[in-house]
């Protein structure tokens, strides 16, 4: 299957992986081959538990790996399935990133953004593109998917918010050091909204262009419910991204204002 489908495909879990207290991966096994291009993301249902979107932390045909944080019921829920239990995906959905600008990429994941980075830094580098990834947590604890990176022997930079690995701050400080180091023209981020603002405007002032993938309310996933919409310029997080170039939504509501699962406009906390 190269193309999204609004049906069901059934998956089975694999594995299990704990990351940190508040994250799993799962690792599945498909029926069929789903082809999902990097930062695209796919709508994961559990019947009685609901559905929710995720982006892959790995995809290969028919296994697919899902890093996936407890911050409510069915994240809860689907974090904690054991091998042998079952999920159903639609999609994949979206735009995902876009790789085929030249020049060197520096990627900057914080939290499950580090896993959803993935799959885009194992594109770049199978193509032969220069590329570093930041990796941020608030300590060792919070860190997630770096085994894994390590694994694949990738080109990580750590920080933490209380320097017990790595660069002692924040990833938007991290990525200040980086960029005055090294000039990288690209630069994709997936993380909490008010780290990925930051990073977006550093990379405005400095000339470097930025591609962020925003998390918004998700129910449709296909541009039908307006729930994931972005004030005031009307895009859709689920059809119109949710990877945009940051030139595109700086000066919107990024960063600052979200939908609640209510379609009232509230405030981005994280
Ligand atoms: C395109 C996309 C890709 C995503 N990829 C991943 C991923 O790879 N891994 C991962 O762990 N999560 C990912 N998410 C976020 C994930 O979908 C949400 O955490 C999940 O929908 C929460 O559902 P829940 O039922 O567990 O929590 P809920 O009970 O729905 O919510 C719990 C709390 O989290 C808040 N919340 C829920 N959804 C969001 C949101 N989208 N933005 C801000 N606050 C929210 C709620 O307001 C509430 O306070 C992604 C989101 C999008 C839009
Ligand atoms: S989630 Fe329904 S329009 Fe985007």
């Amino acid at each position: 299957m190269s193309s999204k489908t609004h049906y069901y495909v059934e998956a089975e879990v694999v594995s299990n992986i704990i990351e940190t207290s508040r994250v799993n991966t799962l690792v599945l096994k498909l029926g069929q081959h789903m082809e999902v291009k990097p930062g695209q993301f796919l709508m994961v249902w559990r019947p009685g538990d609901g559905e929710i979107p995720i982006t892959p932390s790995l995809t290969n045909g028919e296994t697919i790996c899902l890093t996936i944080e407890r911050v409510g019921l069915t994240s809860s829920r689907l974090a904690s399935l054991k091998a042998g239990e079952r999920v159903f995906l639609r999609g994949p959905y979206g735009n995902g990133f876009n790789l085929e600008y030249p020049g060197k990429y520096l990627l900057v994941g914080g939290g499950t953004g580090a896993a959803s980075l993935t799959p885009a830094y194992l594109k770049l580098v199978e193509k032969g593109v220069q590329t570093l990834f930041l990796v941020g947590g608030r300590n060792r604890d919070n860190l997630v998917y770096v085994n894994k990176l390590r694994e694949l022997n990738a080109n990580i930079r750590i920080a933490t918010d209380d320097g017990s690995v790595g660069f002692h701050g924040t990833l938007p400080e991290f990525f200040k050091k980086i960029i005055a180091e090294s000039f990288f023209e690209n630069v994709l981020t997936i993380g909490p909204e008010k780290m990925m603002v930051k990073i977006a405007e550093e990379c405005h002032r400095n000339g470097i262009r930025c591609q962020v993938s925003l998390v918004r309310i998700v129910k449709c996933g296909i541009g039908f419910c307006g729930s994931c919409v972005l004030d005031p310029v009307g895009l859709r997080v689920c059809v119109d991204g949710p990877v945009f170039n940051a030139e595109e939504i700086l000066g919107t509501d990024f960063g600052a204002y979200m939908r609640d699962e209510a379609g009232r406009r509230v405030e981005v906390t994280l």
